[in-house]
Order: structure tokens, then sequence, then C-alpha cells
């Protein structure tokens, strides 16, 4: 999840007046905000700096990260003839700061580095709505109303994704992880007709990688069977699950991602400390848990709990060296 931003002042520090994209152009300021949180407390993994929409910019979109609201496109997406705007991803010359940025991580790292990429859903949503939606109606109605050029649509931003992440393994990520973070916007039967098919695409794309793939989404309860078909060897959820509920449905084949909510990590920390063990029960010491919180860290978080959290979790899940 993002491990990076506003809860650490050293982050608001070295930003400053930086847009968030601009930031993820210069490695050395990628470095350093993606170790930032490692250095604060004991993580099991690093989490690239970077964004969702930096392929998109790199293939030349007008795309913005505005504070507290999040990525603006200026003009989006609606028709056929957008599509054009849409060329494929060449990492090497359109991303190199960010695979810069990997190589000199792994220099750095004595924790492994996972790289991210946005999934062809969560990407078309901000492109065709021109930023952050509620309801994604403008998606949808694209999705129903043409479903031709939806296809060419999820098929172009699947590719895209596809290039990145296969870049970044090549760099030196050592997992990857596909957020489709506003995917839970939709029926299963929407789900399955519209975007599994460029979802299961872009997971047997990375079959070949020697590297663990996690598939994140929000608010996917009823989605979760489908993600499992569509691919990822862990399935990443938000709290809103269960998470003993969420693993009957995405099968004991597979690992499972989370889900403490990031708001209780506002309150006291006896609260956190009463949450986060009911995630570790519901997970009952099976292999395969990764423990997260459901979505990102929210800027207002105390640095304090969350070392707390991370020195609870490593006490309570030790094993016995067999
Ligand atoms: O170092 C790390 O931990 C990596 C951090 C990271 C960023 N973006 C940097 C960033 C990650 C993993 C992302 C992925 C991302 N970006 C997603 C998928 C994950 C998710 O949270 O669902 C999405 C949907 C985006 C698009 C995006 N970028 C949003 C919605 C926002 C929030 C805007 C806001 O201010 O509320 C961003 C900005 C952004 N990208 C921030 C960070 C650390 C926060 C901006 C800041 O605090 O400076």
């Amino acid at each position: 999840m993002r491990q990076a931003g506003r809860y650490l002042p050293e982050y608001v520090e070295l930003r400053g007046e930086r847009d968030v994209l601009e930031t993820c152009r210069v490695p050395e300021l990628a470095v350093e905000l993606t170790l930032q949180p490692l250095r604060r407390m004991d993580l099991d993994a690093a989490v690239l700096f970077s964004d969702i929409m930096v392929p998109l910019q790199a293939i030349g979109l007008e795309v913005q990260i505005a504070p507290g609201v999040g990525p603006i496109v200026a003009t989006p997406l609606r028709a056929t003839r957008d599509l054009a705007r849409l060329r494929p991803l060449e990492p090497e010359t359109d991303v190199p700061h960010v695979l810069e940025a990997i190589r000199l991580l792994r220099k750095e790292l004595a924790v492994p580095l996972i790289g991210f990429g946005g999934a062809p859903f969560t990407l078309a949503s901000y492109l065709v709505e021109g930023g952050p939606s509620r309801h994604h109606e403008r998606t949808k109605a694209l999705m129903h109303g043409d479903p031709a050029t939806w296809r060419r649509l999820m098929e172009a931003l699947g590719g895209l994704t596809l290039a990145h992440l296969r870049a970044q393994a090549s760099a030196g990520a050592q997992a990857l992880q596909v957020f489709d973070s506003w995917v839970g916007a939709l029926d299963p039967a929407d789900y399955e007709r519209f975007v599994l098919p460029a979802m299961r695409e872009l997971f047997e794309g990375l079959r070949d990688l020697d590297v663990p793939v996690i598939h994140f989404g929000v608010g996917t309860g009823e989605l979760l069977e489908a993600m499992r078909r569509a691919g990822g060897d862990v399935i990443g959820v938000d709290w809103r699950v269960p998470l003993d509920r969420a693993w009957e449905r995405v099968g004991s084949d597979r690992g499972i991602q989370g889900n403490l909510d990031p708001a209780v990590c506002l309150a006291p920390w006896e609260a956190v400390r009463v949450k986060a063990l009911d995630v570790l029960d519901r997970a009952a010491r099976r292999n395969g848990h990764v423990f997260n919180l459901g979505h990102g860290v929210l800027p207002q978080t105390p640095v304090e709990n969350l070392q707390r959290l991370v020195d609870l979790v490593h006490a309570s899940t030790e094993r016995e060296p067999t």
C-alpha cells in the first residue's frame, strides 16, 4: 500500500511544493522517499515511491496530482478517436527514472522491493472521468454504451501496465502489485464481462517472471472469486470484508494481504491493538498472510501507532525456528 506520505514530517519537508509526479521523475528523491518509512519502522518490504499515473504521463498525457484531491487529466478520453493518444509504453526511454530508482534502491535495501502499476479499470476511470470520481458515471457509460471502444481501452491500458511491470521486475523489483483501487464500483457481472479479460491477460503476461504478484482492490467483497480467477499470487483486500471470509472466497491456494482499517490507526493505541489482533486471529497463523492496512496510510496518522503496529505484528507472528 502507500507507505510513504504526509504522515511523516520528513516526507512533507522533502516533497516541498513539488508535484508528486515531478518528484517521481527524480530518482534520488524517489529513493529517499522510499527509504523514509523504513528508517522509522521495522517493515518487511519497501514500496517503490512512484504513482500509478507515472506511465500515463510518460506517454504524453497531461496528468497532474492535485494535493488532497488526486489525479487530474486535462483532456479526458471519451471516444474511439481518443484511443490514438494511448501509444504503447517503451519503459527504457519513457520511464528511465523509475528503472534507475529501482536499481539504486536494490543497492541500499536489506528487504524486498515492491514495484507496482495501475490496473486497466482504475486507470481508465481517471482517464475517462478526468479525475477522481464517486460514481464513475462516464466510465460506466462508455463501458456499456460502446463496448468495442471499452475493450480497446482496456487492452491498451493492460499493455501499458504489463510493459511497466515487466521493466520494473527486470530492473530489480522483487514483487509486483497491481492496484485496481476503484474496481469495487462494479457488480460481479460487469467485472466479469468488462474487466476480467484484460486482467487475466495482464497476469498471464507476468507469469514467466519469477516474481510474486499481488492483486489489490477496494470494496471487492463480492468480486473476490472473480479476481481470483483473473490472477495474482496474493489477493489484497480492504477492511470491509472480514479477512477469514475473504480468504475463503480467494481460496487457500492463494495468499491474502490485509486488512486493518487505516482510519483505526488514528485512534488511541489500545484500539489499534485490538483491531490488529482481530485481523491476525482471522488469519489464524496460516501461511500466506501478508499483514497490511486495507488501504493507504492517512496523512493524520500518528507515526508512533504505526511503529507499535509493526512491532505487534512481528511479536504476534514469530515462529519457532524449524
Ligand atoms: O513510497 C510509497 O509508499 C509509494 C506510494 C504510492 C504513491 N502512489 C505515491 C503517492 C503508491 C503505492 C501509489 C499508488 C496509487 N496512486 C494508487 C493505488 C493505490 C491506492 O492508494 O489505491 C492510486 C489510486 C493513486 C492515485 C493517487 N495519487 C491518489 C488517489 C493520490 C492521493 C491524492 C491526495 O492527496 O489525497 C495520489 C497522490 C500520492 N501518490 C500520494 C503519494 C504518497 C499522496 C500525496 C502526498 O501526500 O503528498
